[in-house]
C-alpha cells in the first residue's frame, strides 16, 4: 500500500488528505520481495531505498501492520512500529511528536528521497578479557555544551537505547532515543524487522537523514520546522550519518550498577556498538556519546564515563562525550582520563565494588569512584 500524503499543518490540529495511488503497481514497484528480519544473535544487514522506508512508515502511520497489534503473535520480542498509540490523547508531546513526522511525511511526498540506509545488527561472540587488556586510553574530547546529534558530526553517534529500539517513538518517550528517532524518522523502521537486542548485540543505522529541528527535551520538546540536512552521501549514496543504538541496564539501586558482571555487561554492550571488525583503526571515527544510561535507567554518569571510554579505547577509537551541561562531569571526566591501561582500570574499579560498594550500609558510597580512582592516580 503505497499512499501520497499531503499534509498541511496547522497549529491547533493537524490535517492531512491521503490520495491513495494505485497501491498495488506503486507498492510492488517499491518493496519486490518480503522484508528480512533482523533476528537475535544473528549478524545481518538490510538496504533499503529511502523512498521503501518512506513507503513502509506511511503503512506505520496508518497502522496497516495488523500482526504487530498484539503481542501473542512471533513479533512479540520486536518492538512496536504501527503508530496508533501516537493518536491516543492530546498531549502536547504527542501533538509535538505528530507535527515532527509529519514533517517528514511532508517532504518526502514533496520531494522523492533518492538515497539508501543500511540496517545492520551486529552480534559479537568474542568479548574482550577486560582484566588483562593492555589497550591504552585513546584521546578524549569532552564538553559541557552541545549534542551528539548537532556537534557528532562525522563520528559514530550513540542512541541511548531500550533492547526493543526506539523506546516509547511511538508511544510517551521522549528522552534522547526517541528525539533521534523523530528527527530522523528512517531509524523507525528499524522496529519492523529488528528483534529486541542481546546483551552482546547492537543495531547500526547508517545513512538516516535529519528532517526536522527541535528544542526542548522530554516535556518541553518542540518541533522548531525543517532541517535541511547537507551530510555528504557515500559511493551507496547514504548519508554518511552513523548512528548506534546500544542499550545499558536499567537501575533502581545506585549500588547494583558497580557488581562486576553489570559493570561487564555493560563494557560488552558499549564495545560491541564501537567496534569494527575488520576496519583498520585509522579509518574509524571517534565515537560521539554521553550519559549513556544514566537518564531514564538510572546510571552513574561517573561511571559510565570510564565505562566507554575503556570501550572505546579497547575498540581503538577516540571519544567525543558531551555531557549535556555538567560541568563538574566535564573536570573528573579529564582527570580520570589520564588512567592508561584498560585492564588496570577494570581492576580498579572491582577493587572499589569489593573495599567500598560492598562494605556500605548506604544506599550510595560516602567515597565516590572518581575520589577512590584519584587516590591511586
Ligand atoms: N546529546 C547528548 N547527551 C544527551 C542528549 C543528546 N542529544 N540527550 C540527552 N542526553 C543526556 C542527558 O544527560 C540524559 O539524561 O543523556 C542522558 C541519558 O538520556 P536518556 O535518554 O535518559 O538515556 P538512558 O538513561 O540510557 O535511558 C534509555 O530512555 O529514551 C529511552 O528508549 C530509551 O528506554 C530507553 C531509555
Amino acid at each position: 500500500l503505497h499512499l501520497s500524503i499531503t499534509v498541511h499543518l496547522r497549529w491547533d490540529f493537524l490535517v492531512f488528505s491521503c490520495v491513495c495511488v494505485d497501491e498495488e503497481a506503486v507498492f510492488m514497484s517499491l518493496c519486490v520481495q518480503p522484508i528480512p528480519l533482523l533476528r537475535t544473535q544473528r549478524c545481518r544487514s538490510i538496504t533499503l531505498s529511502q523512498e521503501q522506508v518512506s513507503c513502509l512508515l506511511a503503512n506505520a502511520f496508518f497502522c496497516t501492520f495488523p500482526q504487530r497489534n498484539s503481542h501473542q503473535t512471533e513479533f512479540s520480542n520486536y518492538p512496536d512500529i504501527n503508530f496508533s498509540r501516537l493518536f491516543e490523547g492530546s498531549s502536547q508531546t504527542k501533538q509535538e511528536k505528530l507535527k515532527t513526522l509529519l514533517c517528514y511525511f511532508r517532504r518526502v511526498t514533496q520531494q522523492r528521497p533518492t538515497g539508501l540506509i543500511t540496517y545492520t545488527r551486529q552480534c559479537l561472540q568474542r568479548l574482550p578479557s577486560w582484566s588483562s587488556s593492555e589497550k591504552q586510553f585513546g584521546k578524549l574530547h569532552i564538553s559541557c555544551e552541545g549534542s551528539i546529534e548537532d556537534q557528532g558530526y562525522g563520528m559514530l553517534q550513540v542512541d541511548f537505547a531500550n533492547r526493543f529500539v526506539g523506546g516509547g517513538v511511538t508511544g510517551s518517550g521522549l528522552v534522547q532515543e526517541e528525539i533521534r528517532f523523530l528527527i530522523n524518522p528512517e531509524l523507525i523502521v528499524a522496529r519492523l524487522f529488528t528483534e529486541a537486542l542481546n546483551d552482546n548485540e547492537c543495531l547500526i543505522v547508517t545513512g538516516a537523514e535529519q528532517f526536522s529541528r527541535y528544542s526542548g527535551y522530554s516535556d518541553s520538546f518542540r518541533w522548531e520546522g525543517d532541517h535541511d540536512d547537507q551530510t555528504p552521501r557515500d559511493e551507496w549514496q547514504r548519508r554518511c550519518t552513523e548512528i548506534v543504538a546500544i542499550d545499558a541496564l536499567h537501575y533502581s539501586q545506585f549500588l547494583e550498577q558497580f557488581r562486576p558482571e553489570n559493570m561487564s555487561r555493560e563494557l560488552n554492550k558499549a564495545f560491541c556498538g564501537f567496534v569494527r571488525p575488520g576496519v583498520q583503526p585509522e579509518n574509524l571515527s571517534a565515537v560521539a556519546t554521553g550519559n549513556w544510561g544514566c537518564g531514564a535507567f538510572g546510571g552513574d554518569k561517573r561511571l559510565k564515563a570510564v565505562l566507554q571510554m575503556m570501550a572505546a579505547a579497547e575498540a581503538e577509537r577516540d571519544l567525543m562525550y558531551f555531557t549535556f551541561g555538567d560541568a563538574d562531569l566535564v573536570k573528573d571526566c579529564v582527570h580520570v582520563s589520564r588512567l592508561f591501561l584498560v585492564g588496570s582500570v577494570f581492576r580498579l574499579l572491582l577493587q572499589y565494588y569489593e573495599c567500598v560498594c560492598k562494605k556500605t550500609t548506604r544506599s550510595r558510597p560516602q567515597k565516590t569512584l572518581y575520589s577512590f580512582l584519584s587516590e591511586l592516580l
